[in-house]
């Protein structure tokens, strides 16, 4: 590479890094349903979506009661259409959520509690990608190192066994992020929670999930790093065992990769 290709490539990274830390910071917050929050509207919230534009890396703010409702979002308008929530993409039910819109295209969220759902809380939202403003940090998946997928119990899957099994079997495991967790169940007996404290994981609490699998065949991709929390949500099941919590480290980077994390840091010290 000749020294001008080398400046010209360094610029473009630095423009690139500069329109995705701006990027990040004119993402806009929307409470949903404003004031009333979330809860039964006449015209499933059409009005209230009416004439704003949602982009990828906002976020929709859900509030209402836990004790009578959740945040159960869905993959089609027709689940959304018949208040079907049966095979949930994500449950929030903190009562106070924050959902950040990552990917363009139609989100559909419900009630998962049938009379609030067909009486109109129910919400569908156009996510469009502005390509003036970048998919903001951190990394969309698609830039996701490629890693490995581990089936989860190896040839035992996903089921109660022993009390020490996963804790065992996740010892062994060095995970990064971009690699995958497949678990493997009867989808009539089990599923698979993500949870996110500790606490819970101790006391089997199925409660909060972050995020709901049952399809008995899940691809779980690990995008951040940290710790990870997976149970079943029969509290049974999990105490006698059927319990994953997983360290995740951080992406082994490219070269190139590496040397856009170091930018972003230095600009963002300099800001
Ligand atoms: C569903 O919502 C109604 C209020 O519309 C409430 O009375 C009922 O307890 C809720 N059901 C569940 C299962 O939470």
């Amino acid at each position: 590479m000749s020294t001008k290709t080398k400046i010209f490539g360094f610029m473009l990274v630095m423009i690139t890094t500069f329109m995705i830390l701006l990027s990040c910071c004119s993402a806009t917050v929307y409470k949903v349903g404003d004031s009333d929050g979330w809860t039964a509207k006449d015209g499933m919230y059409r009005e209230w979506a009416e004439g704003k534009e949602f982009h990828v890396g906002d976020s929709l703010v859900f509030e209402y009661d836990r004790n009578f409702n959740d945040v159960t979002q869905v993959s089609g308008a027709l689940e959304l259409e018949y208040c079907d929530s049966s095979s949930p993409k994500a449950v929030y039910n903190t009562g106070h959520d924050v959902v950040t819109l990552k990917e363009p295209g139609y989100h559909h969220f419900m009630s998962s509690n049938q009379s609030q759902c067909t009486s109109g809380q129910r919400l569908d939202v156009l996510v469009v990608h502005d390509p003036s403003r970048p998919i903001p940090p951190p990394l969309p998946r698609k830039i996701l190192p490629l890693g490995k997928t581990y089936k989860v119990g190896d040839s035992e899957g996903w089921n109660v066994y022993d009390s020490d099994f996963y804790n065992k079997w996740s010892e062994e495991k060095q995970l990064h992020v971009g690699d995958s967790l497949l678990f493997e169940y009867d989808n009539e007996a089990n599923d698979v929670l993500e949870i996110s404290g500790d606490l819970e994981f101790k006391a089997c609490d199925p409660t909060s999930p972050v995020a709901v699998h049952k399809t008995g065949h899940d691809l779980v991709r690990l995008t951040e790093p940290g710790v990870h929390y997976f149970i079943s949500s029969k509290t049974s099941h999990c105490e006698a065992g059927l319990k994953l919590r997983v360290v995740v480290n951080f992406p082994k980077l490219s070269p190139i990769n590496r040397l856009i994390r170091w930018l972003r840091t230095l600009i963002s010290i300099q800001i």
